[in-house]
């Protein structure tokens, strides 16, 4: 009997042992990576001979460059695709695309904001599929965030994560995150854009330790980590309305002084300086993002490497 494909579409639908077993794989990758450019032993290349097709429907820097760096570094390539330059672009099935592409490559990543699109992918692929960010969530994101909050201030396990924004894609994967991980994450929306019944219904299904409201000054009081995101995501089109109504949820000098005095500030970039952010605290001692951004690269190759079941 075939084993069962290893898809990475969200952080919920995977054991926490296995996310675990992920990040230590990430860390030991990077340190090892630092350590071969000291002059150090060579990084072992364990997908040698894998393609990866990364299918991008929307823009991107980070989750671009770092999984095809990813890829070369652990020995293996990529191959950058756009929906525009494919055929899906002209009506070919997701379900043909993916049986097709299946023919030729070893796993897909995939940016498409229409999350049922990805699912319908992961269906009929028969190599592993990457969900590298829907409209609803954007789990390599917040492996990447998991992997830096650790590194600066131990096991996430019991500490407290605030969001102050909007519901969107990055703040459903922490929430993924925080029940899976077992830490507090109070989240303050404005009413009009909070987290859909879905969303809700989840969280009291799980018991899932997240608490939703508005303000984001109780949301942020005594939290380890303040995070924030951009007002306006890919897809997000009311925008002076969503600015008026977001505005209060800035992430500034006043609000991050009412988290710990050692708490970190979490974006995942690209931020929208003055809006979701001011220069003084995304720029300032408290601001882990260009961490955050550096550390997609060792955490992509973690779950490379857990979609190949490679041993790296
Ligand atoms: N954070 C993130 O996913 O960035 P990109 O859109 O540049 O990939
Ligand atoms: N929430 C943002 C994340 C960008 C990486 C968006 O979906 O555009």
């Amino acid at each position: 009997m075939s084993k069962a494909l290893r898809h990475f579409l969200d952080l919920n639908e995977i054991p926490t042992k296995e996310l675990r077993n992920m990040l230590e794989l990430s860390l030991a990758m990077k340190a090892k990576l630092k350590a071969q450019k000291n002059g150090g032993a060579k990084t072992k290349k364990p997908l040698e001979g894998k393609t990866l097709a990364m299918i991008f429907e929307k823009p991107s820097t980070r989750t671009r460059v770092s999984f095809d760096v990813g890829m070369r570094q652990l020995g293996g390539e990529s191959i950058m695709l756009t929906g525009a330059e494919m055929q899906l672009g002209r009506g070919e099935t997701i379900a043909d695309t993916a049986r097709v592409l299946s023919r030729y490559v070893d796993a897909i990543m995939i940016r498409i904001l229409n999350h049922d699109a990805l699912l319908e992918l992961a269906a009929h692929a028969t190599v592993p599929v990457i969900n590298g960010l829907t409209r609803r969530s954007h789990p390599c994101q917040v492996m990447a965030d998991l992997m830096t909050f650790e590194e600066h201030r131990g096991p996430i396990t019991g500490r407290t994560v605030a969001w102050s924004g909007d519901d969107n894609n990055v703040l459903a994967s922490w929430a993924h995150a925080a029940e899976r991980f077992k830490f507090t994450l109070n989240v303050a929306t404005p009413p009009q854009l909070a987290p859909n019944k879905a969303m809700k219904d989840w969280i009291k299904a799980t018991q899932a330790p997240i608490v939703l409201g508005n303000d984001p000054e109780s949301a942020v009081r005594g939290a380890d980590c303040v995070v924030t995101d951009t007002w306006f995501s890919m897809g997000d089109k009311d925008g002076e309305h969503r600015h008026n109504l977001l505005k209060p949820y800035q992430v500034n000098a006043k609000l991050m002084s009412l988290a710990r005095p050692d708490a970190l500030f979490m974006h995942c970039l690209p931020a929208h300086r003055g809006d979701e952010v001011t220069d003084e605290v995304i720029d300032g001692p408290q601001s882990v993002v260009f961490d955050e951004a550096e550390n997609r690269l060792h955490a992509q190759k973690g779950i490379l490497a857990w979609c190949f079941d490679a041993v790296a």
